[in-house]
């Protein structure tokens, strides 16, 4: 038994840093080098579609253009929300409620509406898998329609889920740049190898669970302010800290304090996060275009100040947080989005983990007392 105890203790490492899970073949992180299926973000980033790149995460491969049209179609067939559903979405509480929330509980219930939700075949799994990403972007644009009171509009079948999604949210034919970097950056955020949400998904999916609980896994987690969280309050802050001329203080008392700055620090990067660079650019222009340069100058004065004083270099939040500023997006979306994007990477987690599965069960390194003896309540 000590020997036991001792070897599990040995084992622990808090946070599972440097502990491999799985293997996959889905993405990879080498230094600064991110790729999926073996293509580079950048590379991605500068030619590719989301919905080239959730192919691509689903099957290993690119689409030829003929399967990329049919896939395409395919996903926006699937955004239409059921009247019966919609009506569910309209009973949840949305005023005084963070969409997160309201998010994990309207995703958790659409599998209410997929007679399919509890068959783990292969067949029903990627059908499954192509409904959930065509319906999760029309799910979060409804949860800002329903708040504000505002009528639910259906996608356009000729367009992009980057297209539809801005058109859904704000009831107006968006702006082709507005569009591309939009695309972009889901680009940016569909997969990074097994994060805390994959990871979760793949533990969920591992009980051979369906997969609308394993991605109501994966929204749980991404919520929290360590994981996907930090992009919504990476632009809060900036907006507390209001110009230039206060960056400095502001990051100064923060770190005196302890405190955490969102969008900043990696536990696998070390030496910068290729997504931030490319967010930077669009954050650069984006600013400039809107007359607003501000939040990007303030950015960067931030990611200096960050860099000298403590080392830490930004992450995917950081600079996505004026971009989704700059596209006028409310700031409480920030994550929902990230989720929209990142549901391409789950569903390739959650079908990946069904194809080679083994439960995940490790164990605990117990450190509370042994050998008490139980008492009556008067005797305690
Ligand atoms: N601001 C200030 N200090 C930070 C920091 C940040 N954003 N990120 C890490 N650090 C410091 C920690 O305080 C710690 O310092 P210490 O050794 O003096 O205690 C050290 O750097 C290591 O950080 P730690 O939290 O142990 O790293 P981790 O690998 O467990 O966590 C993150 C990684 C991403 C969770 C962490 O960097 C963080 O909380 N960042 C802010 C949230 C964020 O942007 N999340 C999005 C991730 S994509």
């Amino acid at each position: 038994m000590a020997q036991e105890m001792r070897e599990f203790s040995d084992a622990i490492d808090k946070g599972l840093e440097g502990v491999v899970a799985c293997s996959t073949a889905i993405s990879s992180i080498v230094d600064v080098t991110l790729t999926y299926c073996g293509y580079t973000i950048e590379d991605l980033a500068a030619h590719s579609s989301f919905e080239e790149t959730a192919f691509l995460l689903w099957n290993k491969r690119l689409p030829k253009s003929s399967e990329l049209k049919k896939f395409q179609e395919n996903l926006v067939a699937n955004t239409k929300l059921e009247k019966d559903y919609l009506e569910f979405l309209r009973g949840l509480p949305a005023k005084n409620v963070h969409p997160m929330e309201w998010l994990r509980t309207a995703f958790s219930g659409l599998a209410l509406w997929d007679k399919d939700s509890g068959n783990n075949s292969l067949e029903a799994s990627q059908k499954k898998a192509l409904s959930i990403l065509g319906k999760m972007g029309p799910i979060v644009a409804a949860f800002e329609r329903i708040r504000t009171g505002k009528n639910i509009l259906e996608s356009k079948s000729d367009k992009s889920i980057a297209w539809n999604f801005l058109y859904l949210l704000n009831g107006k034919e968006p702006d082709p740049y507005h569009v591309k970097v939009f695309d972009t950056a889901l680009i940016l955020h569909a997969d990074h190898e097994i994060n805390c949400s994959a990871f979760s998904v793949r533990v969920t999916t591992s009980s051979l669970s369906d997969i609308y609980s394993a991605l109501t896994s994966g929204i749980g987690t991404l919520k929290g302010p360590l994981h996907g969280g930090a992009n919504e309050q990476v632009m809060k802050m900036l907006l507390r800290i209001g110009n230039m001329a206060r960056c400095e203080k502001f990051i100064e008392e923060a770190l005196n304090n302890k405190e955490k700055i969102m969008g900043f620090g990696h536990r696998v990067y070390k030496n910068g996060d290729p997504r931030a660079k490319i967010l930077r650019g669009m954050s650069e222009e984006l600013g400039k275009r809107r007359g607003e340069p501000q939040w990007y100058t303030m950015s960067a004065h931030i990611d200096n100040i960050m860099q000298s004083k403590k080392g830490l270099l930004p992450n995917v939040d950081f600079y996505s947080a004026t971009v989704y500023y700059c596209l006028d997006i409310p700031i409480d979306l920030y994550t929902p989005i990230f989720a929209v994007s990142r549901a391409s990477g789950w569903l390739a987690h959650s079908l990946e983990q069904y194809s080679n599965n083994r439960i995940y069960r490790p164990r605990g390194s117990y450190v509370g007392p042994r050998d008490l003896t139980w008492l009556a309540p008067a005797q305690r």
